[in-house]
């Protein structure tokens, strides 16, 4: 979506080096407006109306441009001040009738002040205008809009005026804002945060009362103007770096275990001299404490999910050593087994512990459980396997005994439907010549059908092997791999289950296809997700 702001920037006559630096100033004027007590606006000539009167872009090399109108592309309100815009201005075009003093400005290349009727809301209230340069140009003319009060300012307002003005003197001397990104918007500081200004030798000029709070936090009570704040034991190079760069320089100090604040410096330039510092103090304990909590809370899930993988995949090696020990006949087998399904648990384990939530990627278990079935193959029969549709995201809770289930499935694919195919030992009473076979036999192909219906999971596995044995039923069946299933598949994932062999549904439906092997159907419901 294109905002107003991007709409209003199209429609200025600016390059982009000059568009950049209206940009930057756009991510770092809160603190202007803070400083000023005011409301601000950024003003730029719009591109003229009437091709002839003036070429865009003519006004690059010129000091000053001629504009019949300006645009408004920024608009900001002081946090520590009442408002005295209602109006969102950003976009509108203002005529150089009101706004005269503004197109004098961009002209002139000078501040100007005045009064000014804002239409909508009738008071007139105090205006300046500062140009805004960039290498030297004036590209934009920087509004400041207050209401007049006739008290005398306190301290503390005295020092942001005149900081704000020192901070007009470099927006006119195209040192402010500062040419590179140094200052992270997001993060970006307002004056409410706490001021400390420094002089160019670093020694404290003054400090706001949130600063000195700041302070006090990390342990500093003693008075500070007059001192440098390294002096006093805190030890910043930020405030240095700042004056020695010329460049604004952030550094989160740390003090007494569990204090961040967070320094924000900018320094301070006039006819290309640094004269100070402006110190924009933020304290970041709270946040930081939060982050460490969040930080420590997602490695300490991943770390257990880790471990829950190694030791699965320990118990899962111990098993297989057992079983290559054994004579083939039941026990060899049923260890062959045992292993089989601790390394499916695992596998949803090992895809928890990269990316811990509530949610796993369910097909790249699919894709890990296949990988597991073919290992189990030898090459007496060609086999494919096919992933058809997917799932997508799966509730954690669902996955592992999701995972079991189709671990099963497949490996009795294999097992049942293709007896010929698997390796010696692991089979259960298989012929073991599958090598004379080999040409005679057809390749066989098991299919896992994936999809998402919305309020509920269908996967299929499905294989054109020898089908299910007469008089086959899923409900009576006691042997122990469809059993886990059905369980599973019934009473933990709520859902429903159908072994059907594929000759006696072809049958069924007349249709004369020549099907063979075995589909089996699984339906989950799935509850809402959360949130
Ligand atoms: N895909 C299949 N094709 C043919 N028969 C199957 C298939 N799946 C299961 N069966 C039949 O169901 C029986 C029970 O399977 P299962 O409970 O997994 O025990 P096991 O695999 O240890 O024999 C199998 O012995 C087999 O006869
Ligand atoms: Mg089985």
């Amino acid at each position: 979506m294109v905002t107003p702001a991007e709409l209003a920037f199209g429609r200025t006559d600016l390059d982009d080096a000059q568009l950049g630096h209206l940009q930057r100033l756009l991510g770092t004027w809160g603190i202007l407006a803070d400083l000023s007590f005011s409301d601000l606006v950024l003003l730029a000539p719009t591109v003229p109306a009437e091709p002839g009167q003036a070429v865009p872009g003519a006004n690059r090399e010129a000091p000053s441009v001629h504009a019949d109108e300006l645009i408004v592309i920024g608009q900001m309100r002081p946090s520590n001040s009442a408002t005295v815009v209602q109006h969102d201005l950003v976009g509108q075009t203002v005529a150089a009738r009101d706004w005269s003093l503004a197109i004098q400005t961009l002209e002139t290349g000078e501040t100007t002040r005045g009064e000014l009727v804002l239409e909508q809301d009738g008071e007139p209230v105090q205006l300046q205008c500062i140009p805004v340069r960039h290498d030297g140009t004036a590209v934009a003319v920087l509004g400041r809009l207050a209401a007049g009060t006739g008290r005398r300012p306190g301290h503390l307002e005295r020092t942001y005026r005149d900081l704000f003005d020192r901070f007009a003197v470099m927006l006119m001397e195209s040192t402010f804002p500062f040419p590179s990104e140094e200052v992270a918007t997001e993060e970006a500081p307002r004056v409410g945060d706490g001021v400390v200004l420094v002089d160019d030798e670093g020694r404290v000029r003054y400090a706001s009362p949130n600063a000195t709070n700041a302070l006090h936090r990390m342990g500093m009570y003693s008075q500070t103007e007059g001192h440098r704040l390294s002096d006093l034991g805190i030890e910043e190079s930020a405030i240095e770096w700042a004056l020695a760069s010329a460049f604004p320089v952030v550094e989160e100090v740390e003090r007494r275990p569990d204090v961040s604040v967070l320094f924000h410096c900018i320094p301070l330039i006039a006819d290309n001299q640094v004269t100070g510092c402006l110190v924009l103090m933020r304290d970041v304990t709270d946040l930081r404490r939060l982050d460490r909590l969040l930080l420590s809370k997602d490695a300490a899930i991943r770390e257990v999910h880790h471990r829950v993988k190694n030791n699965l995949q320990t118990i899962s090696a111990l098993l297989r050593l057992q079983a290559r020990r054994l004579p083939p006949g039941g026990g060899r087998v049923a260890l062959f087994e045992a292993e089989r399904r601790v390394r499916s648990i695992a596998i949803v384990h090992e895809i928890l512990a990269r990316e811990p939530s509530d949610q796993v990627p369910f097909d790249e278990i699919v894709t890990s459980l296949i990988r597991m079935a073919e290992d189990s193959v030898v090459l007496s029969r060609p086999l494919t396997f096919e992933v058809i549709g997917q799932l997508g995201e799966v509730p954690a809770e669902m996955a592992t005994p999701l995972a079991v289930v189709l671990a099963e499935l497949l490996q009795n694919a294999l097992e049942h439907g293709f007896p010929e195919s698997l390796a010696d030992g692991e089979q259960d009473g298989g012929s073991g010549s599958g090598q004379e076979l080999e040409s005679s036999l057809r390749p066989g192909r098991i299919q896992v059908h994936l999809a998402d219906l919305g309020d509920q999971l269908a996967l299929e596995v499905t294989d054109d092997g020898s089908g299910l044995p007469d008089g086959f039923d899923i409900d009576e069946t006691q042997s122990l791999g469809l059993s886990i299933v059905r369980d599973l598949v019934r009473s933990q994932l709520e859902g429903t289950i159908t072994m059907v062999d594929r000759r006696s549904a072809a049958a069924g439906d007349g249709n004369g296809l020549e099907l063979e092997g075995t589909v089996v159907t699984i339906r989950l419901p799935v509850s809402d997700p959360p949130q």
